[in-house]
């Protein structure tokens, strides 16, 4: 595909893990570096998309010529990303979004007092499922899957429960790919039913393969 062929299309993409504060000094977070939604980013832009990256932390430079803002918590995630939705035409739900977060963070640092120390967690909202809600025609909302087992049934339920238009599922149980690594392996699911292996690559080339698959099966809307 030739360069510039994605200009005018507005691509919001959330990537890396969240962190959920435990106290000041303290969080939970999980291991995504951030390179897959970085890669995504970045390959959209090279087709000439605008490109806003929400990112939790990570180590990553920003990619060249796309808007990066950062959150650290699931709830700034989840701000962010609805209130940039309704600006996009297509978002890709990348980030490693905690599930869960510390019912009460400690104000201060906790200092040991030699007893053991129980958190309580609370469950985050689903922040793809409310995009979903969100979604306005034309729009296109992409989801991903971080399986120990990949199981096609579950996907499917997964990809129609959260109401994403694809899902690309990765099994994070191996060391190779999925988490942290440059490379990862992927399967596409569709609504209908179907599902597409894409194959181990580096996350450059998968991006690229995905935004082939969008390509085919997304009805840009008419000029505005
Ligand atoms: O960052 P890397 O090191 O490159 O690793 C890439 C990756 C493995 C993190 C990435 O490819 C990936 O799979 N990202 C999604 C991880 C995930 O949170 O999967 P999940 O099965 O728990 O969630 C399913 C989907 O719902 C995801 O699109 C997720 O962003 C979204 N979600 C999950 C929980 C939540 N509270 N809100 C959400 O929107």
């Amino acid at each position: 595909l030739e360069n510039g062929s994605w200009s005018g299309v507005r691509v919001l993409v959330s990537a890396g893990p969240t962190y959920e504060p435990i106290d000041p000094v303290r969080f939970l977070g999980n291991r995504s570096s951030g390179k897959m939604g970085y890669a995504l980013a970045a390959a959209s832009a090279a087709r000439g998309a605008h490109v806003t990256l929400i990112s939790g932390p990570t180590s990553l430079p920003p990619p060249p010529g796309v808007d990066v803002r950062r959150i650290e918590t699931a709830e700034d995630l989840a701000n962010s990303m609805s209130k940039m939705f309704p600006e996009h035409d297509i978002c890709f739900m990348a980030a490693a979004v905690s599930d869960y977060r510390p019912d009460r963070p400690h104000p201060s640092k906790k200092k040991k007092d030699g007893t053991s120390w129980t958190l309580s967690l609370l469950e985050n909202p689903d922040i793809l499922a409310s995009l979903s809600r969100q979604k306005s025609p034309g729009q296109f909302l992409v989801g991903f899957a971080a399986e120990s087992e990949m199981n096609p049934e579950k996907l499917l339920e997964k990809l129609r429960k959260k109401g994403a238009d694809m899902l690309l599922a990765n099994d994070i149980s191996r060391p190779d790919i999925g988490f942290s690594s440059d490379e990862n392996e992927m399967t596409l699911f569709s609504p209908d039913g179907t599902s597409l292996p894409l194959g181990k690559h580096s996350k450059t080339v998968l991006s690229n393969k995905i935004l082939d698959e969008i390509e085919k099966v997304w009805r840009r809307p008419a000029a505005s």
